[in-house]
Formats: structure tokens, sequence, C-alpha cells
């Protein structure tokens, strides 16, 4: 017994070494992965040793001494794992307490797989409390370490999670290394169940097109803690409080989110000798995201069993696991008149769309969709309070279920050739996913909280002077309220997607040749252009260093990257390691519209395109869509152009991703840089509303037509002398006064005149000067805009 040390329960008086604290493992003592010795706690509920988890694979666990799991009565309830994705060898692996107070697991007598890194020269000792809670403390009671702090998938009564703790699932109902889903407080104080794929990521718990009080919850407490008690109270910051089914004196719970994304209250049932669920947080198991891959359906059997099959004309992508989803048997040909669609009724795919186009016709619907070569199927949607349809088109199919409450349709693209060999031989049902899908609870037992007097505010919108004020407005200027969004339908469709790639530090660098070609350069970081493994071009802006924690920041960025419309900049993906926060947006071929101006490279045609895309992508950002954003920043370097000359807004979003960094003189530059574009309202200190993204814009529209701003030199022919873009809008306005009649011609670019469509011009240069008005309630909304050029558009035809 040199090394190891058995620790009986503490009532047992008999033991043969009472000269030692028998619930407890002092310093350079170990425990040995041969020795079937374990500690235990002194109510004897709980153990601390080696687990076997597989083949000659041990991990240092926890677990209830006596209680089965509930799938195999034969394996125990884990409830904390130190090494959980590292487990070690059956053979000289050992847990030692060292003599410098560090606790640590090495695998094989060779290689330390775990530690506590903690250090202590006085007396240290590891105990086992009641609780479940493995402890390293002192003599004086300074407790160095403790195993509550480092939740794996399970919080036991009075176990607190916080801003730095999460859950982390298991991979299956016999891997305990860690698997897709966590449980964490999100930056705006919400707890929220992630699901956190190898290749996507997004949210699903509470419902995420909800508003905080929608759900019942609140994100204005920033303790960011919750807990839970033995008779069964579970409360947390954000006022999501609930009582188990069975509230009261019960012998043993526990908290678990479980393989399958679902987090679910467990009590022990001591009659029938098993664990019952007592709450759980999702009722419609199919709801929770990647549960069955990519282009494949959940679907309800026998209740609330779950069961996945392929799309038709889509396969199984590996038999054995339903992670990796199904993959097309065809190539989707980009000719329209070879592809067709097969409609799925009461189907949704969840996020995903490239824009959002309401009440369009079923065949307007279906040629859009027919023409976007990466449009794999679209949902059309009846909304009986408008009388109209909305027409949602899908480039990619994740989260598919099958639901009668949904009452949308999805049609599916498929290929002439092969479209009946597919639809008759569809796969109807392919595994089970999950067996723990039977369970399923009388009742809820969530606390609803919803109180209609709680508000949103415009926070924001306090007026303070000062230019540094200023500053801090621009930085804070991601302004994302969120709101019930308008073009929503009733069963909570999202239109916005919600996924997108990690990636490396290191792909990172290798696809931009070590951040070689810098393509742009602003207030969060510089742009470069990179390729990625799969080829495709990317530009990936590294933003400055800002003091994030990667939860934080991977909560922000699946607000933007959520937000997907044509006329805005997609993001593909990001990536969060260690100090370096980076965004991997779509490449635009056509680079800035500021660049293109100054090249003079764009026709009459391209701008009036330019000006309505723009137009439509500010006005998706504003009102469309779920989250509430204003840019803040609409300038042309902020308005990017594809190949086809179609513009894509940049940039937005990105202020709130640095306003934790230090604010250096980048910011300041910013300012400057883009002081030609900002309303009065900033300068004046009046309350900023989506009304100066107006503003911004309708000077970019001025700046477009008459060739004259803040980025060309500035030179007026009639007058000869040189126009300060803060004098174009009274220039104009001036011409227009003047009671000449073809005043349009005196304002615009001379190299135009000759080319443009002056009814077309008058316009837009009507629509941009109202635009630029002092008084932000005589600006209309950017959708009234977007009205306003369709408008004559129609007419024109
Ligand atoms: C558990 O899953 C992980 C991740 O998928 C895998 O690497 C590991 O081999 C699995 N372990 C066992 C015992 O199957
Ligand atoms: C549950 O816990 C919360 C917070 O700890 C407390 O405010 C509430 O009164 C408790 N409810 C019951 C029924 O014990
Ligand atoms: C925030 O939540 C904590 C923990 O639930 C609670 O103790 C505290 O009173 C709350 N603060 C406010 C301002 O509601
Ligand atoms: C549904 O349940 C019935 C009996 O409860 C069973 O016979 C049937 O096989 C189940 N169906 C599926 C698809 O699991
Ligand atoms: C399928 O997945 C399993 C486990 O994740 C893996 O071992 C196997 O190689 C995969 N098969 C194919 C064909 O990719
Ligand atoms: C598609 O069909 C139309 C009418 O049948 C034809 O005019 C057109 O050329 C076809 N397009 C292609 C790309 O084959
Ligand atoms: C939808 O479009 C039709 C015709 O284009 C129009 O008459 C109708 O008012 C529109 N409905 C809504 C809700 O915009």
């Amino acid at each position: 017994m040199a090394t190891t040390i058995l620790f009986l329960l503490s009532f047992a008086l008999f033991a043969p070494f009472s000269s030692l604290t028998p619930e407890a493992m002092s310093k350079g003592a170990s425990l040995s992965v041969e020795d079937p010795e374990v500690l235990i706690s002194p109510n004897g509920v709980f153990s601390a040793g080696f687990y076997s988890v597989g083949d000659n694979a041990f991990c240092f666990a926890i677990w209830f001494s006596k209680l089965p799991s509930h799938v195999d009565s034969h394996a125990n309830t884990i409830v904390w794992t130190a090494n959980r994705d590292q487990p070690v060898n059956g053979k000289s692996s050992k847990l030692s307490l060292l003599k410098n107070g560090n606790l640590i697991l090495t695998d094989a007598g060779k290689f330390t797989v775990w530690a506590t890194d903690t250090f202590s020269l006085s007396f240290v000792q590891l105990f086992l409390f009641n609780t479940g809670n493995l402890v390293l403390r002192n003599t004086e009671g300074v407790i160095l370490w403790e195993s509550f702090d480092f939740p794996t998938d399970t919080l036991l009564p009075h176990q607190l999670l916080t801003r730095n703790t999460k859950l982390v699932s298991s991979r299956s109902q016999t891997n305990y290394s860690s698997g897709f889903y966590e449980l964490f407080y999100d930056n705006d104080n919400l707890l929220r169940l992630l699901f956190n794929g190898p290749d996507v990521s997004s949210t699903y718990w509470p419902d995420p097109w909800l508003v905080s009080w929608e759900a019942g919850r609140t994100s204005y407490n920033n303790s960011r803690i919750a807990v839970f008690n033995s008779m069964g109270n579970f409360s947390s910051s954000d006022d999501l409080t609930f009582k188990s089914a069975d509230y009261g004196a019960v012998l043993h719970r526990r908290l678990t989110l479980g393989y399958d994304g679902n987090l679910r209250l467990y009590s022990w049932e001591e009659g029938k000798r098993t664990w019952v669920v007592s709450w759980q947080a999702i009722q419609k198991p199919c709801t929770i995201h990647g549960a069955c891959g990519a282009n494949s359906l959940c679907n309800y059997v026998n209740g609330s069993n779950r069961k996945c099959s392929c799309l038709p004309g889509y396969k199984m992508k590996n038999r054995t696991d339903w992670g990796y989803g199904c993959e097309p048997e065809f190539d989707l040909s980009c000719n329209k008149n070879e592809s067709i669609f097969q409609l799925l009724s009461t189907v949704e795919f969840y996020g995903y769309d490239f824009g959002f186009f309401p009440n369009y016709t079923f065949d307007q619907c279906t040629n859009l969709c027919l023409e976007a070569c990466n449009c794999r199927a679209f949902q059309y949607t009846y909304h009986e309070d408008t009388g109209s349809s909305n027409c949602y088109p899908k480039t990619l199919l994740l989260n598919g279920y099958r639901s009668s409450d949904f009452k949308g349709d999805i049609y599916l693209k498929l290929p002439k050739s092969k479209y009946n060999s597919y639809v008759n031989h569809a796969e109807e049902f392919g595994l089970v996913c999950s067996n723990e899908g039977t369970i399923k609870l009388a009742r809820i037992y969530v606390k609803n909280r919803v109180n209609g007097t709680v508000k949103f505010m415009l926070w924001f919108a306090c007026g303070v002077g000062g230019l540094e004020v200023l500053c801090i407005f621009v930085v804070g200027c991601l302004l994302i309220r969120t709101r019930k969004c308008s073009g929503a339908d009733k069963q909570g469709y999202i239109i916005a997607a919600t996924g997108f790639k990690k990636f490396t530090y290191a792909e990172l660098k290798r696809a931009t040749k070590g951040f070689t070609e810098e393509i742009g350069r602003g207030a969060c970081g510089a742009v470069y252009k990179g390729v990625l493994s799969d080829k495709r071009v990317v530009a990936i802006k590294r933003l400055n260093e800002a003091n994030q924690g990667e939860g934080e920041f991977l909560a922000e960025i699946s607000i933007i990257g959520r937000i997907n419309h044509m006329n805005l900049i997609e993001m593909w993906g990001y990536c969060a390691d260690g100090k370096h926060r980076l965004l991997v947006y779509e490449y635009m071929e056509h680079g800035s519209l500021a660049k293109n101006l100054l090249a003079g490279t764009l026709d009459w045609e391209k701008m009036f395109e330019i000006a309505q895309g723009t137009a439509k992508g500010l006005a998706y950002l504003h009102e469309d869509c779920l989250e509430w954003v204003l840019h803040c920043d609409v300038k042309p370097q902020n308005i990017l152009l594809d190949s086809n000359y179609h513009p894509k807004v940049a940039d937005f979003g990105l202020s709130k991703l640095q306003n934790r960094g230090v604010l250096p003189n980048s910011i300041f530059s910013k300012i400057r840089g883009t002081r030609g574009y900002m309303a009065p309202e900033w300068i004046f200190n009046l309350p900023i509303t989506s009304k100066v993204d107006v503003y911004s814009y309708g000077i970019v529209v001025l700046e477009m037509v008459t060739g004259k701003g803040p980025t060309r030199s500035v030179h007026d022919i009639n007058e000869g002398v040189e126009i300060e873009h803060e004098r174009l809008v009274t220039w104009v306005r001036e011409k227009k006064n003047g009671e000449v009649a073809n005043w349009i011609e005196d304002i615009i670019d001379p190299t135009m005149v000759a080319r443009c469509d002056m009814g077309k011009m008058e316009i837009l240069v009507e629509m941009a000067l109202q635009c630029v008005e002092e008084d932000k309630d005589a600006r209309p909304t950017m959708s009234q805009v977007v009205e306003m050029l369709l408008h004559h558009e129609n007419d024109h035809h």
C-alpha cells in the first residue's frame, strides 16, 4: 500500500488504517489503474476512480457508486471525467498527487494527459465530498481545485453553471468523449443550447427566432449563474426557472446534456431502481439541430421517436452514422431546362436561405430557384394574415424535419432525367436516431415569464456630447436589437441562415499564404485574399486583437452569420484560435464601389442596379431580418461588387466584435474617413436610428451620380472651384432650386449625360435628396427607398 491508498466509508470505524484520513488521498499518494481501488464519498453515494470506457481505455471519473446508468444496467452513471477526450492505457496509468501539490494523470506511466496545475507547499489532500465534488484542499481549508468548476456533461445539485463553465454532451451512448452539443451562457446572458458540429454550428434552444422575453428569459442580468437544488428547483440568472415534475425530496438528481442534444433533469426512482426524466428542455426532438445531418429529414414515429431519412435523390454518406447526413446521387445541372421540383409537404429546413422574397408567386419563386445554380430547394409558405406567399430559396438543406405543425412546404430541386427513379424509390425511414426520444412528459414545468411590460428601449439613444463620445457611439454602433421578424411566419420560421464553418488559424494562414495579399483595411482590421483547400476564393478579415473569449465571439458571430441576403456579403466561417479572431467572407471579384468609382468602370445601368441592390441589403438589415442591425458605416468602401457588378454591403456587425478591445487610433481614423457620410444626428447628439444609414446611403448615391464626393478629387467644371464633400448636398439642392429646366444634367457626371435615362436619373437624385434631409423624420426608410426604385423600374417597362 505504499502508493495506493484505499478509502472506505467514513463510518467504517473498523477501517484498518484509521491513522490516515479515510476519505482522502494525501500528498505523495496515487491511485493506479490496475488496482480496483476507488475514492468513496463519506455518504457512500459517489465513487471516484478509473472507469473503463473502451478496450483497454480508462478515464478517471466520478460516478454514482451503486446506481446503474439509464441505458445500461451494467454501467454506472458517470457524472464527471477528467480526461474524457484522452483515455489512458489499462497498464501503468496513475493518478498522482505530487509533492508540489499538483494532481496529475499519467498514461502508461509516461505521458501526463491531465493535470490540475495546482501548486502548494503546505499539506494537501484530495477529498470526494458527499455532493460528488472532488476537491483538492490544503490544511488551512483553502480549496485549490474542485471538479465542480469543470463540469463535463452533468450538473449535480448545488453545482453552479457559470460564465466560465459549460456542459458538453458525450459523443454517443457508449462513448464518453466530447460530443457536439453545448449548454452555455451566450453573450446576451442567455442560457442556450448549441449544436457545434464539425462543419456548422447553430443554437436551437430557446427557439432562436424568439427574443429573450418571448422565451421567458431576460438578457439584462449579467451574473450568468444557474443552479438547482435537491428538491428539483432550478433557477438561472436569465430568469429560466423550473420545478421538476416530482418536486420534493428525492434521493438523487442530476441535470445531464444528452448526446442527442436534449437537456434533461433526472431523478432516481428507488422503487424501480431507475433514472426517470423529471424535466426536459426540448419536447420536440426533431427541432434539435444536427440530429440527422445535411440533406435528410427527421421524422416522428410512434409519438416522439426520432427517425432520420434521406431526401429523394440523396443517399446516406456514412451507413453507420447519421451525423454525416446524406449526399446527392446526382450533379445538379445549372441549366434551367433540366431541373424539376418535388414537393415535400409540411417540411422545414431551418436557415441557410440566400434571401427572403415576400409576396412572390409560385412561378416567380420557382424561376428564382431555377436560375440560381446553388439553389437546392425552396420553401414556399402562404400567410393567411397578409393573403400573400413568401419564398425562401435554400443553398443548404440542414436541420430538416417533417412536422404536421409546420405550415410551409419544401420544393426540392432534382434533375429531370432521373426524377422518376428518385421519387419512386425514396427511402422513407432510415435508422433510429435515438432511443431517448421516447421520453415524453405530461406537462411542461417551465415557468412562463412572458412579461408584456418589458419593452426594448433604444438604449443607445442617449445623447452625450463630444467627439470622444462620438467614437464610443461608432464603436458601440452595431446596435443589434433583437425583435420578432416581421417576415418570419407564424410557425416561427426563421429566414436567416445560421451556420458556417470554423477554421483553424493554420488553415487560414495557409489559405492566405501567410497573410501576404492584403486587399483592404478598415477600422476592425486588414482583409486578405485567400484560397481555401476546396478552391473557393475568399476574403479573410483579420480582426484587431480583442479581449474576448471564444464563446462570446461565437455568440456574436452567429448573429452576423445568420444575416443572409443576396445584397449582403456572406460570411462563410470564422476562426477563434488563441488570440486570433478571423472572419471568412465570400470574395468579391470587382472590389469596392469606391475603387470602381475611381476607375470609372461603372456605366449608368450598373450604377442604378448598385443603388437598388444596396438599398435592398440595407432594408433587409433594418427591417426584414430577425436582428435589427444598423450599419452605421455606409460608404463606397463598404459596398462590394461581385463578378456581375451586383452589390453586396460589407462590414455590418463588425464594430460590436471590437467593442471590448481597446479603442485605439484606428477608431479615430475610421471617423475621419467616414465623416463625409455621417448624418447630422452624430454631430448634434440626437438619437441614433436606422435613419443614419439612410443619410449615408443618400450621400453615396449623390456621389455616384455626380461623380463628386469624398472619395474622388472634386472639381466642379461649371463653377471652376473645388467642391468639398460637405457641400455636395447643398450644391445639389441649390442646382435643383435654381429653376433651371435641365438641372439634372448640370449635376450628373458629365461623362454620363449622353448615355443615361434622365427620367430614372431624376427619380434617383430626388430620392437621394430625401435621404439626406437634415431632419431624420423627413427621410424615407430603407424599404421605402427600395419601393421608390422598384416602382420606377416597373413603370418603365
Ligand atoms: C469516441 O468518439 C471519438 C470522437 O468521435 C473517437 O475519436 C473515439 O475513438 C471514440 N471512442 C470509442 C471508445 O469509440
Ligand atoms: C426556487 O429557487 C429560487 C432561487 O433559488 C427561489 O427564489 C424560489 O423561491 C425557489 N422556489 C421554491 C418553490 O423553492
Ligand atoms: C441576477 O441573478 C442572480 C442569480 O439568479 C440574482 O441573485 C440577482 O438578484 C439577479 N439580479 C437582478 C438585478 O435581478
Ligand atoms: C410503433 O409502435 C408499434 C407498437 O407500439 C410497433 O409495433 C411499431 O413497430 C412501431 N413503429 C416503428 C416505426 O417503430
Ligand atoms: C463512417 O464513420 C465511422 C465512425 O465515425 C468510421 O469509422 C468509418 O470509417 C466511416 N465510414 C465511411 C465510409 O466513411
Ligand atoms: C431551355 O428551353 C428553352 C425553350 O424550350 C430554349 O429556348 C432554351 O434555349 C433552353 N435553354 C438551354 C440552356 O438549353
Ligand atoms: C402582393 O402582390 C400583389 C400583386 O403583385 C398585390 O396586389 C398585393 O397587394 C401584394 N400583397 C402584399 C401583402 O403586399
